[in-house]
C-alpha cells in the first residue's frame, strides 16, 4: 500500500517506531527504534544496531507492526507489513548512504537494515480526544506536560527535589511558570491583600521563594510565596487554591511541598498570618506566639496603603 503524505510526515518527524515481532515461542517483543524512517512511497526501515532480539524473530517470521505516535498531538500510526533483512548488497550500501547523508550515521555501527513492505497501516488517536478537543487543545496540554518533564529535569534551579507530582497536578518553584495574572487576580480580592496593585504582587514574587500549583492542563491553580533567608527565618504568605480546585487536598499537599522544601529546613522561626485557619496550620506545628508580648510589628491596613490605587 501507499503511505499518505501525512503517515510519511508523522514517521519523518519522529523517527522513532516502537516495533513489534513475534518470538519462536509465540509470545510478542516489542522494542523501539530511533532510526525508523520512510524508505519510499511503500517502505518503512529501520536499522540493526543492537536489536538481536528483534532479527532472531524475524528471521523464522517476518511479520511486523510499527507503532510510531506524535506525543505532543496524541496522534500516530499503526503499521503492519513484512520484513526483509539487508545486511550486504547494493540496496544495503544505498540504506547506508542515506542515513550517512541525512543523519550523519556511522555506518560501522549498523549490522544491518531493515526494510518493511507496509501491508496495512491505520491511524491511531488518543482518548483524550474523546471529549471534541481540538488538535491544538491536546497538543497545547501535552507540549506543556513535556515542557514540565525537560524543565523538571534539565533547568538549573528546577530540579527535581523542587518539583512535586500529584494525580497529573505540579508544584514547581519555577517562577517562569508564574501566571501573575492568576496570582495577583486572586490576591487582590484576598482578606488579607485586598486591592493589591499588580505591581506589588509582582516586586514581592520576584523577591521571593514561589510555589505554583499547575493543573494536569498546565495552567495555575494555585500559589503560595514564601520570604526567607534560606537559613534561619522564613514567612509563608499569600498562600491560595483556586476556589474551583479546592476539596482535594492541593491545599495540604501545597503546604506539606513548602514545608519540605530544601532551603527551608533547620529554620529557627517560621511564621505565618491567618484569620481563620488555625486547626489547619497546627496539623504542620503552626502555634500561636509563646510570648506573644515579645512580638512586635509594624502594620498597615490595606485601605490605608492601597485605597487610593486598586
Ligand atoms: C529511544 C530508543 C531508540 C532506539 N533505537 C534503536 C535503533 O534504531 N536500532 C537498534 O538496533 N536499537 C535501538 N534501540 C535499542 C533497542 O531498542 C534495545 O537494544 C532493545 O533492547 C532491542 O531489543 P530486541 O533485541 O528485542 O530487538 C533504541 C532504544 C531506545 C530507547
Amino acid at each position: 500500500m501507499r503511505l499518505t503524505e501525512d503517515m510519511q510526515r508523522v514517521v519523518r518527524e519522529q523517527a522513532l517506531g516502537f516495533v513489534a515481532t513475534v518470538r519462536a515461542d509465540g509470545t510478542p517483543a516489542l522494542s523501539p527504534k530511533g532510526t525508523t524512517s520512510v524508505w519510499d512511497d511503500e517502505h518503512l526501515v529501520f536499522l540493526h544496531i543492537h536489536s538481536e532480539g528483534t532479527m532472531a524473530n524475524l528471521a523464522t517470521n517476518p511479520h511486523v507492526e510499527v507503532n510510531v505516535v506524535d506525543p505532543i498531538r496524541r496522534k500516530g500510526y499503526r503499521f503492519a507489513g513484512h520484513a526483509e533483512t539487508l545486511s550486504q548488497g547494493a540496496r544495503f550500501e544505498e540504506v547506508l548512504g542515506r542515513f550517512e547523508r541525512e543523519r550523519g550515521t556511522d555506518r560501522r555501527a549498523v549490522k544491518a537494515a531493515v526494510l518493511i513492505e507496509v501491508t496495512a497501516a491505520h491511524e491511531v488517536i488518543s482518548p483524550a480526544y474523546d471529549d471534541r478537543s481540538s488538535e491544538a487543545a491536546i497538543a497545547q496540554r501535552f507540549f506543556a506536560h513535556h515542557r514540565r518533564l525537560y524543565d523538571a529535569a534539565f533547568t538549573a534551579g528546577g530540579g527535581s527535589q523542587e518539583v512535586a507530582w500529584r494525580d497529573g497536578y505540579e508544584i514547581s518553584t519555577d517562577r517562569r511558570r508564574l501566571d501573575l495574572d492568576v496570582v495577583h487576580g486572586f490576591l487582590r480580592g484576598a482578606y488579607w491583600s485586598r486591592g493589591v496593585p499588580r505591581d506589588v504582587v509582582e516586586r514581592a514574587m520576584e523577591h521571593s521563594l514561589c510555589f505554583g500549583l499547575y493543573a494536569p492542563g498546565g495552567e495555575q491553580v494555585g500559589f503560595a510565596r514564601v520570604v526567607t533567608d534560606r537559613a534561619a527565618i522564613a514567612y509563608l504568605a499569600d498562600i491560595f487554591v483556586l476556589p474551583v480546585y479546592r476539596g482535594r487536598g492541593l491545599g495540604v499537599w501545597l503546604i506539606e511541598t513548602v514545608l519540605a522544601h530544601p532551603d527551608l529546613q533547620g529554620l529557627r522561626r517560621f511564621e505565618l498570618a491567618t484569620d481563620d485557619a488555625h486547626a489547619l496550620y497546627a496539623r504542620f506545628g503552626f502555634a500561636p506566639f509563646r510570648q506573644p508580648e515579645r512580638q512586635l510589628v509594624i502594620e498597615r491596613v490595606d485601605d490605608e496603603l492601597y485605597g487610593q490605587r486598586a
